[in-house]
């Protein structure tokens, strides 16, 4: 492992696109490899709610990401996260606070942009890629790619989302985030989806792959 943590965040500027969700399912996938420190930069703190739930649940015997929240500043809990862990996930807030995400992407190996499959929501994350490519003036090495979330079996990528995916210039992950049930049940019990069992089974295993495809190669 190198002395930093392999840092990955999950930003897209418009809210409701799976940010929190991956991040909360992706970083149980990283603690079955290591220390994963998990930095909940939107101001609403569903992420600490989650992570707070999970570690009351006595009954889980699972590696859990640790939340930092040690200093006030999200950046500096991502820091302090990375001399910690061997993984770190860091979930982006929202428009409001653009300077934190700018400033967390400075610091972070790869940024996934979480997209809804649907020309309107590509078009919403040209701020986004902006964004990274201003990051990328003082951390060259920064790798991006879109996810598709909540992609439904039978749906074909319409020419305009093809269109709107060429403009937005940026990688598109092979994998996709499928709407599932799994996603909106782990939530609801406070786990992530590795933890449901056979209910979980398909969403674990395109998280896993998403993991693998996000990974140093
Ligand atoms: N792949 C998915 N399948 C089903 N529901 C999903 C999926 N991804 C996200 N959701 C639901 O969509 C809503 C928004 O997702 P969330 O992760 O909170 O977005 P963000 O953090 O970007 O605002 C939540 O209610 C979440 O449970
Ligand atoms: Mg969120």
């Amino acid at each position: 492992m190198p002395t930093r943590a392999y840092t990955i965040a999950l930003a897209n500027l418009k809210g409701g696109c799976g940010k929190t969700t991956i991040s909360t399912n992706l970083s149980a996938a990283c603690a079955m490899r290591g220390r994963v420190g998990l930095i909940d930069a939107d101001p609403q703190g569903a992420l600490k709610h989650w992570v707070d739930w999970q570690q009351g649940d006595s009954a889980t015997t699972t590696a859990l990401p640790t939340l930092h929240a040690e200093h006030a500043n999200p950046l500096d809990n991502l820091l302090s996260a990375q001399t910690q862990n061997d993984f770190v996930i860091a979930d982006c807030p929202p428009s409001l606070d653009i300077a934190i995400t700018q400033a967390i992407l400075t610091h972070c190996d790869f940024v996934l942009v979480p997209v809804l499959p649907s020309p309107l929501d590509l078009w919403a994350s040209a701020q986004t890629i902006d964004i990274i490519h201003q990051a990328r003036t003082q951390n060259p090495s920064l790798r991006a790619a879109l996810v598709l979330n909540q992609t439904e079996p039978k749906s074909a990528m319409t020419r305009a989302m093809q269109q709107a995916i060429a403009k937005l210039n940026t990688p598109v992950l092979t994998t996709s985030v499928r709407r599932r049930a799994a996603y909106r049940n782990a939530v609801v019990e406070g786990v992530s989806v590795f933890q449901l069992g056979v209910r979980g089974r398909e969403a674990a295993n395109e998280i896993q792959q998403i993991l693998i495809e996000v990974l140093p190669q």
